[in-house]
């Protein structure tokens, strides 16, 4: 595996690889890589000749008093995974490397709308940095695919319309969240949660299924059911901070008579913000 961490250098070897005639899939991350992660190499490499994965902690989607300094960083041990799992190019820039200008000055990219609602209104200004860097990857990398994971289910919804919108010429692809045994989405935040917190995680899952099981019924109105989820998350040392049903399409909230349902929340649990789904048919 070539370790890159340069643009110019990172710019020459997709040059040689396209032309080689190779088809390049981008895996944005921001390490610490799990199972979850493998899983999007996987999908990457059905896909693509060339499976690149870029990890880069990026500062513009963290708020003042988030965990951007605590982010855990584990690159050897994240080299070594996508060495097994047949990634042939890292990219591992800098800071000063994507943002070479101070944050305030840098050019934004706003997905207005769908970046205000649920984590965005919890994270003011998280989802524009996400959009800026995954729209800076993408333009550095210029891959054919893009892979995200379907957990941060509203900013692949938001990286789908900046693409669109923006005309984007690469194609992004959803994979499915990947859960412990015991039904926890798979995150780099879970190794914040104590091991009494770690017991307690799964249920929110559980809450959520409950909720899916009970709306697709159609048989109450969804704003109770909504609330007594809420209710039941809090009584298990949860302090939700949103739960929703939506539409998939474009994540408002749903009426019994809208189909294509998703279920999003987030929910803290002591200092740690778990986010999951759970999509209707
Ligand atoms: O989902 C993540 O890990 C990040 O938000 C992403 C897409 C790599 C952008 O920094």
């Amino acid at each position: 595996m070539e370790t890159i961490q340069q643009i110019a250098s990172l710019r020459n070897a997709v040059r040689t690889l396209r032309a080689a005639g190779k088809t390049l899939a981008l895996v944005p991350t921001m390490g610490n890589l799990h199972e979850g992660h493998i899983d999007l190499v996987r999908a990457a490499r059905e896909q693509a000749d060339v499976v690149a994965v870029s990890i880069f902690v990026n500062p513009m989607q963290f708020g003042a008093n988030e965990d951007l300094d605590s982010y855990p960083r584990t690159p050897e041990a994240d080299a070594q995974k996508l060495v097994a799992a047949g990634v042939s190019m890292l990219f591992l820039p800098g800071v000063e490397e994507i943002y070479p200008v101070p944050l305030e000055e840098q050019t934004g990219v706003e997905v207005p709308g769908l970046s205000d609602l649920y984590c965005g209104a919890s994270r003011p200004g998280h989802f524009r940095g996400v959009a800026t860097v995954v729209c800076k990857l993408l333009n550095i990398v210029q891959p054919d695919s893009a892979f995200f994971g379907e957990k941060d289910y509203q900013q692949l919804a938001i990286i789908r319309r900046m693409a669109s919108d923006l005309c984007l010429p690469v194609e992004i692809h959803g994979v499915p969240i990947r859960r412990e045994a015991d039904g926890l989405a798979m995150s780099s935040r879970n190794g914040y949660l104590s091991a009494e917190q770690r017991a307690l995680a799964p249920r929110l899952y559980r809450e959520l299924q409950q909720l899916a099981a009970a709306v697709s019924t159609r048989e109450q109105a969804f704003p109770a059911l909504i609330a007594a989820t809420r209710e039941r998350l809090e009584q298990n040392g949860f302090k939700p901070d949103y739960v929703a049903v939506c539409r998939q399409a474009d994540l408002q909230p749903a009426g019994t008579g809208d189909k294509n349902l998703v279920i999003l929340a987030a929910a803290w649990l002591g200092k740690t913000r778990l986010i999951d789904n759970v999509t209707l048919p």
